[in-house]
């Protein structure tokens, strides 16, 4: 079974957005688009693993600008053909693990790309992540609960405690995909002493965490 997760979003790249017409999430997909639109309004943000740019269409209308970043060229294709009414969004090609850009951005948005980290990189990748924003800006990660009426079973578990899915594509492929499910209480434990101002959103089927980069 293939377990390459960036092939994995490459080859889902047309069908994804069907994730977001589920219609018991349409509710707090609400909510949770107002809250990003609020805590990113008029600041310059960088979003990581954009994907097809759901959620950069959603922050570019309060944003001052957003540069969206992911691995996959096939993922930004499509992102890239949505209309941005503020003509406020650039895109570039990044992996997240060895981010090309220096810059330092007030905000920093990751969606659903946490539950992607093997547990055992979390600190590195948090590490990174943080060097991205000038002090005092605001990051926030979103992903998944576990809602077993809603999310694909877990198949599998490893040694340290990573959880995975078996997917399948519409081409007919199956994948078995690297998805974490943390707690609030895991996710305090990973930031702290990393950040101020930290707060965790729990919706039904999303958790959205927004944290502060100290000032020294
Ligand atoms: C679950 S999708 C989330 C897409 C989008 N953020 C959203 O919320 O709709 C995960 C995304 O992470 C991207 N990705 C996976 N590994 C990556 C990496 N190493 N660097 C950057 N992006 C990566 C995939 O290409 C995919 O678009």
């Amino acid at each position: 079974m293939n377990t390459n997760i960036v092939a994995y979003y490459k080859d889902r790249a047309q069908e994804y957005e069907k994730i977001y017409a589920k219609q018991e999430r349409q509710d707090d997909l609400q909510r949770a688009t107002t809250i990003v639109q609020d805590i990113f309004a008029g600041k310059q943000v960088l979003e990581i693993a954009c994907g097809t740019g759901y959620w950069t269409e959603r922050i570019a209308q309060s944003a001052s600008s957003i540069f969206a970043t992911d691995i996959n060229e096939a993922v930004i294709d499509v992102a890239k053909s949505k209309t941005y009414q503020n003509n406020n969004v650039s895109f570039g090609v990044a992996d997240i693990y060895n981010f090309p850009d220096q810059n330092q951005y007030e905000g920093l948005f990751a969606g659903f790309i946490w539950s992607h980290i093997l547990l055992q990189d979390l600190d590195n990748f948090l590490q990174r992540v943080n060097q991205l924003v000038v002090p005092g800006g605001t990051v926030v990660f979103m992903d998944n609960h576990f809602v077993a009426s809603s999310n694909h079973p877990i198949t599998n578990i490893d040694e340290q405690g990573n959880t995975f899915q078996t997917r399948k594509l519409e081409d007919g492929t199956e994948h078995l995909v690297l998805k974490n499910f943390p707690t609030a209480a895991f996710l305090n434990q990973k930031l702290d002493g990393r950040t101020r101002a930290f707060e965790v959103i729990n919706l039904t089927y999303y958790w959205i965490l927004i944290y502060t980069i100290p000032s020294e």
